[in-house]
C-alpha cells in the first residue's frame, strides 16, 4: 500500500542576520513532528529554506560591504550550518534566490496581471522598513508598526496592487468549512476582527524604491514584493509552474502544515490563501501559528543585546538539552521563556535526573545482577500493571498532543513514563530483590519491564532528541524500535554511559556569567 504523504513546511528564514535560540526553535518543533510522522510511517517532505530579498537585505550588505547576493550566499550557508548542527532532518531547503523559484515568482506573478488580480496604481501609505510592510493609520499599534513597533514613515511610489477583496467571502467560507485550519483558532478570529471584518484593503505587491528582489519580467523597474516571493517558496521548490506540474507537486501540494511564528499569522492565513485561490490550487490543510521564545520575558534583539544563538548553546549543553529545552518550554499558545539559569534547571531536573538516570540505573543494574543479559522471567506483581499500561498507551498519548499541535505536552508524556519508571524501581527495590535468592526471577521481570520502558521511550525520543535516542538504542543494545510493550525482548551486552552529567550552576555562573 501506498504511504499517506505528509508535506511541512517551516517559514523560511530572513537572510538579514544570524538566526537566534527563537528562529530555531520553530525549525526544532518542525523537525520534531517531522520525525515523528515518519516514525508513524508516513511518506513526509520537509521543507524550511532562507528569505532572500528585499530593502532591509540590501542594506545589510551594503553596510557590510558586499554585493546582496554574496551577503545573502553567507547567511544562508550560516542558517545551513545551523539546521545541520541541531539535527534538522529537512528534505527540502529552499532558497528565494534560487533561479527556478524566480522564473516561477515571475510566471505567478505575471498570471496575476493577466487575469486581473493586480493592477498597477499608487501607493501612498506608512511604511515599516524592517517589516517590508504598510500598514494603514488604523493597523499601527501606539502608531508604530503592529509587528515589530518601530518607527513607519510616510512613503509613496507607483505599484501593483492586488485586489484582496474579490477573495474574502471564499477564504471566510474556507475557514467556516475548514475550522481547524488555523492553530490555535484565536489567532484566527484576531485576523478575521482586524483585518478581513474591517475590509481587505488592496494589497501592495511591488517595490521600485530598491531593485534586490526578483524583477516584474513585463516592468522590470519593479521588483515583486517580498512577501509575494517568499510565500511561493512553498510550491515553487516542488515543482509548480503556472502551466505545468511536477509529480513530485501533485503528490505532495496540498501542504498539511505550515508551521510559523504568530507574528507571520496573517501572511499566511490571509495572503497566501488568497495567492492559491488565484492561482486555483487548493489551500494548505493547517497553519500552526507558534508563541515565542523569549530571553527573560522580553523579545530577544540586537539593540537589547540579549539574543542567544543556537551553535553557542549547543556547543556549551550539547544539541539534544537544548533541543529539549525549546520543545519542552513552549506551549502550543503560551510563549515559553529562555534563561541560563532555567536551561540548567531544566537539564539538571529532567535530562540528568529523570532520564539519564532511568537509563543508568537500570542498565547498571541488569549488568550487576545478571551480567547484562536480561529476558521477561514473567514473575509479574500487581504493580508492574501500571507501568505497563503507560508504556502501552505511550504511542497514543504523543500522537494526539501532536495532532494537537502539543508538542511540549507530547514530549512530557514520554517523560511521565520514565518518571513512573523511576517511581517504579523506588516501590520495586530491585536491590532489596537481589539479596533473595528466591526472588531472581522477580528482579529479572522488573529490570525487563524497565527495559522495555526505556526502549519505548527512546524510541518516541527519537522525533525530539534523536542523538540521545540513538545513544540509548546502543546502550541497549537493540535496534527494536517497536511502539509498544514486548513480551519477549532479550537484552544482553548491554553498556551504562552517562547520558547527561550534572552541571553545577553555581559554578557555570561564576565562570560563564561574570560580567
Ligand atoms: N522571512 C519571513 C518568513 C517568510 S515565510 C514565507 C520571516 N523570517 S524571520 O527570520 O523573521 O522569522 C522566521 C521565523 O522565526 C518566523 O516564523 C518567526 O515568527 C519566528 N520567530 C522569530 N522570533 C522568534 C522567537 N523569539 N521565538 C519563536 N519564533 C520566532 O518572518
Amino acid at each position: 500500500m501506498e504511504k499517506e504523504k505528509f508535506y511541512i513546511t517551516t517559514a523560511i528564514a530572513y537572510t538579514s542576520s544570524k538566526p537566534h535560540i527563537g528562529n530555531m526553535y520553530e525549525i526544532i518543533l518542525s523537525d520534531a513532528i517531522a520525525r515523528f510522522k515518519r516514525l508513524e510511517g508516513y511518506d513526509v517532505l520537509f521543507q524550511t529554506g532562507t528569505d532572500e530579498h528585499g530593502e532591509k537585505i540590501q542594506l545589510k550588505a551594503k553596510e557590510a560591504l558586499l554585493t546582496p547576493q554574496e551577503y545573502v550566499d553567507s547567511i544562508a550557508g550560516e542558517i545551513r550550518r545551523l539546521w545541520d548542527l541541531m539535527n534538522i532532518s529537512y528534505d527540502k531547503f529552499v532558497r528565494t534566490t534560487d533561479e527556478h523559484h524566480e522564473k516561477i515568482v515571475q510566471h505567478i506573478f505575471k498570471k496575476f496581471y493577466e487575469q486581473g488580480d493586480i493592477y498597477k496604481g499608487e501607493y501612498k501609505g506608512l511604511y515599516c522598513t524592517p517589516c517590508e510592510s504598510f500598514f494603514t493609520e488604523s493597523q499601527l499599534v501606539d502608531g508604530r508598526c503592529p509587528d515589530c513597533g518601530r518607527e513607519v514613515k510616510e512613503a509613496s511610489e507607483e505599484a501593483y496592487f492586488f485586489k484582496l477583496s474579490n477573495y474574502t467571502d471564499r477564504l471566510l467560507k474556507y475557514y467556516e468549512e475548514n475550522p481547524d485550519f488555523v492553530v490555535p483558532v484565536s489567532r484566527k478570529n484576531e485576523m478575521i476582527n482586524n483585518f478581513i471584518k474591517p475590509g481587505l484593503q488592496d494589497l501592495c505587491v511591488s517595490r521600485s524604491s530598491f531593485d534586490w528582489g526578483v524583477p516584474v519580467d513585463f516592468d522590470p523597474k519593479h521588483v515583486v514584493y517580498v512577501w509575494i516571493d517568499a510565500l511561493s517558496n512553498y510550491i515553487t521548490n516542488i515543482g509548480y509552474d503556472v502551466d505545468v506540474q511536477s509529480e513530485e507537486f501533485k503528490k505532495y501540494w496540498p501542504a498539511d502544515l505550515h508551521v510559523v511564528g504568530k507574528d507571520i499569522i496573517r501572511f499566511h492565513i490571509i495572503y497566501w490563501p488568497i495567492m492559491l485561490m488565484a492561482l486555483g490550487l487548493p489551500l494548505p490543510k493547517k497553519v500552526y501559528g507558534h508563541p515565542w521564545l523569549l530571553f527573560n520575558n522580553d523579545k530577544m534583539s540586537k539593540s537589547k543585546g540579549n539574543i542567544m544563538y543556537p551553535d553557542d548553546l549547543a556547543n556549551t549543553f550539547g544539541v539534544d538539552a537544548i533541543r529539549y529545552y525549546c520543545l519542552h518550554e513552549v506551549g502550543m499558545a503560551n510563549d515559553g521563556n529562555i534563561t541560563y539559569d532555567l536551561i540548567i534547571d531544566r537539564y539538571n531536573s529532567d535530562l540528568a535526573n529523570v532520564l539519564g538516570n532511568l537509563v543508568n540505573r537500570t542498565i547498571s543494574m541488569a549488568n550487576k545482577y545478571f551480567g547484562g543479559f536480561v529476558n521477561n522471567a514473567k514473575v509479574n506483581e500487581e504493580v508492574d500493571s501500571e507501568l505497563i499500561q503507560m508504556i502501552n498507551n505511550l504511542h497514543e498519548n504523543v500522537s494526539k498532543n501532536i495532532d494537537n499541535m502539543e508538542i511540549s505536552a507530547a514530549l512530557e508524556s514520554v517523560f511521565d513514563v520514565l518518571r513512573r519508571s523511576n517511581k517504579y524501581i523506588d516501590e520495586t527495590m530491585p536491590w532489596a530483590l537481589a539479596k533473595e535468592e528466591d526472588k531472581q526471577d522477580r528482579l529479572k521481570t522488573v529490570l525487563y519491564n524497565l527495559l522495555e520502558a526505556i526502549r519505548v521511550s527512546a524510541s518516541l525520543l527519537s522525533c525530539f532528541l534523536p542523538e540521545t535516542s540513538e545513544k540509548i538504542f546502543k546502550q541497549l543494545n537493540t535496534l527494536d524500535k517497536t511502539l509498544s510493550f514486548k513480551e519477549d525482548s532479550v537484552y544482553e551486552n548491554m553498556n551504562a554511559e552517562v547520558l547527561f552529567a550534572r552541571i553545577d550552576k553555581d559554578k557555570f555562573i561564576e565562570e560563564n556569567c561574570q560580567n
